[in-house]
């Protein structure tokens, strides 16, 4: 696959970059056989364990409790203002950047927590890409340096490489075929839709584990839409995919698991099969059959 190849090659190219126990552990075959043979078959690849966040003294979420599959798609849901945006950027440490801003609780990631002192969260933001609401390419950039940005920025220099990890996480975006002669065009000149997946190709070359996306098609029309919605099932394969949705159709199309969020807290977890045909509680059947508000 070649999101799996470019992981393997971003891995290669940035191995040195940054010192953390995750390049350290990633970097050691006796370490991953010890660590396979002594931990039960099964673990998540996130567990986000009693998380609180605040902006200033507004708390924002509370007591956030959750396990996210490997390989899957999870849909947070709520209505406005629930804290959807502030739980996933808890998940890549980008909400402590907000001034002002704080967050308690592990996120455990591989075992690990990204919370832990130890953890650069450069390197956070590296196994945790983000998409947003609004396509955001850089705007003097090029198609090309925009999705070679973060690999020279992570002292990739091997031209070669670079050019063949554009490449590769332009088709992983499903964009290469459209743009493959103009890669020397601003990234702005290209459609909305484009212009997200482009972005999600800019997220791909870092060789994220897990890709974060923030009501990515909420901007886009429904063709645009419903190929980004291809792209999630398409990724899922090779990565583990958090979407937040506001709208409940495409929650059902793509995600495997839902949340349903309300005033900060998570009010119910599971199949998206179940929390939209047989939720347990009774907000969520009204958040799902469209009563709300
Ligand atoms: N930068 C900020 N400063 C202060 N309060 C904020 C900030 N960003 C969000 N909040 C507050 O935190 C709460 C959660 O906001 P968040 O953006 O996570 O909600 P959301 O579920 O993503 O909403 P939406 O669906 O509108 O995007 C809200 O009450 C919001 O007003
Ligand atoms: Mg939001």
């Amino acid at each position: 696959m070649p999101t799996n190849e470019i992981r393997n090659r971003t891995a290669e190219a940035t191995k040195y970059v940054g010192n953390t126990p995750f390049a350290e552990e990633d970097g050691s075959e006796r370490a991953e056989t010890i660590k396979r043979v002594q931990e039960p078959q099964h673990r998540p690849k996130v567990s986000i364990k009693g998380v609180n966040a605040w902006f200033g003294s507004k708390q924002a979420l509370k007591n956030i409790n959750l396990e996210i599959e490997e390989n899957t798609a999870t849909a947070f849901m709520g209505p406005s203002g629930c804290g959807k945006t502030t739980l996933i950027r808890c998940l890549n440490r980008m909400h402590e950047m907000t001034p002002g801003a704080k967050a308690k609780g592990q996120v455990i990631l591989d075992g690990i927590d990204i919370y832990d002192k130890s953890i650069d969260p450069v390197i956070i933001k590296r196994r945790i890409g983000m998409v947003f609401q609004k396509p955001n390419p850089f705007p003097t950039m090029s198609i090309f340096d925009n999705v070679a940005a973060g690999l020279k920025l992570n002292g990739v220099k091997d031209k070669k490489l670079i050019r063949e990890i554009v490449e590769e996480s332009l088709d992983g975006a499903g964009l290469w075929g459209e743009v493959k002669n103009e890669l020397d065009k601003p990234g702005m000149s290209l459609s909305g839709g484009q212009q997200q997946r482009l972005c999600i190709a800019r997220a791909l070359a870092m060789q994220p584990e897990i890709l974060l996306m923030d009501e990515p098609t909420s901007a886009l029309d429904p063709i645009a839409s419903s190929k980004i919605e291809d792209l999630v099932h398409k990724l899922k394969e090779d990565l583990t995919i958090i979407i937040v949705t506001h709208n409940m159709q495409q929650a059902a199309r793509v995600a495997d698991r839902a949340a349903f969020m309300y005033l900060g807290e998570l009010i119910e977890y599971g199949f998206t099969k179940q929390i939209f045909q047989n939720p347990e509680q009774e907000l969520t059947e009204k958040f799902v059959s469209g009563k709300f508000g």
